[in-house]
């Protein structure tokens, strides 16, 4: 058998395999346990002895070169398949990308996520009652005991004598004093329920309690922090004023007006030409809603304040009707994309 003419027909073969795998089947038909070689070997057994080195000289010399023969043609099939396999799987990216449809938080959300915002800066940690409560949570713990008048200003939902769905966040202030010792400077958002219902009352809606408990805490401090959420809220201009109020669980009370930021306080028809909205209730926590929570009134002294999250968020949006938050039109939802 001629070597060169063996060689020749197994490079001619390995040019012509279109693939690595039929490069394989080639390589095996020469180098594998059967293939042409090893038969070649084989054949050793019928010569002289003398003549056997040079013989198996020139068998290793051809299987070396078979071998890199082999090995180049395959880096090259390698090469080929990969380009292909590249192509194949190739992604244009600079073609536009489908549009994925954004929502946007609903403005309750978005107004009550700004308010804690401004709150956990001045140092507040969020708690959260239950919405169903006891009497004696939502009123009497709040110094609003059974035939108070000021049950009267609440329309409340009676599950049964003694459960019902909380008609204000102020609940967890007990619920919170009786878990946490002062120094206490607690907010806590929520759904609330009252029979209610005109252009801006709705029989659910939000509010934002806030409660700071602690020695030498005066109204002063609730002032204060109160012209820092306004001017944050609304703008860096606003202001605050105090009116007397009343409120069970407060002594002193306050309603809580901010300057009117539509018109900057000269007046116009959102604060009615007074220059002033009205925004919060707020007070000095009555001595005894601290007795009731065992707080010592002469050691402690604290203030209070709750707002309507609706109410804020008609105002700082200009919102005029309260059923727009619950109606989820799209068309109004949309407009509070950031
Ligand atoms: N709970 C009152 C309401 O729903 C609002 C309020 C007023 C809360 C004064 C307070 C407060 O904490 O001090 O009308």
């Amino acid at each position: 058998m001629d070597f060169e003419q063996l060689y020749g027909e197994a490079e001619g073969r390995a040019a012509a395999a279109e693939s690595s795998r039929a490069l394989y089947e080639v390589k095996t038909d020469y180098l594998g346990r059967t293939g042409k070689v090893t038969a070649l070997l084989k054949g050793m057994r019928d010569l002289l002895a003398e003549e056997r080195p040079a013989f198996g000289k020139r068998i290793n010399d051809l299987r070396a070169r078979l071998e890199a023969m082999f090995a180049s043609f395959e880096e090259t099939a390698r090469e080929r398949e990969l380009a292909k396999k590249l192509q194949s799987e190739a992604i244009d990216v600079t073609m536009p990308a489908r549009r994925h449809a954004k929502g946007a938080l609903h403005p309750i959300t978005r107004t009550r996520q700004e308010l804690i915002d401004i709150f956990a800066g001045m140092g507040f940690e969020v708690f959260e009652g239950p919405e169903i409560e006891t009497d004696y949570y939502n009123f009497t713990a709040l110094n609003t005991p059974a035939d108070h008048p000021a049950r009267d200003m609440q329309d409340t939902f009676y599950i049964t004598d003694e459960f019902l769905l909380r008609t204000q966040t102020s609940a967890g202030q007990i619920r919170l004093m009786e878990q946490k010792k002062p120094p206490i400077k607690m907010l806590s958002p929520g759904r609330v329920f009252r029979s209610d219902d005109d252009a801006t009352h709705s029989p659910m809606f939000h509010q934002m309690e806030g409660l700071v408990v602690d020695k030498g805490i005066t109204l002063c401090d609730l002032k204060g922090m109160l012209d820092e959420f306004a001017r944050t809220m609304f703008a860096e201009t606003a202001k605050t004023r105090l009116r007397p109020s009343y409120f069970p669980f407060t002594e002193p009370s306050v309603e809580v007006d901010v300057s009117c930021s539509a018109c900057g306080g000269k007046g116009c028809s959102l604060c009615k030409g007074t220059g002033w909205i009205e925004v919060l209730g707020a007070g000095m926590v009555n001595r005894r809603v601290l007795e009731n929570c065992g707080v010592d009134p002469d050691e402690y002294t604290g203030f209070a304040f709750g707002m309507g999250i609706e109410r804020i968020a008609m105002l700082k949006y200009g919102i005029g009707h309260i059923r727009l938050f619950t109606e989820n039109d799209v068309r109004f939802l949309r407009q509070f994309k950031d």
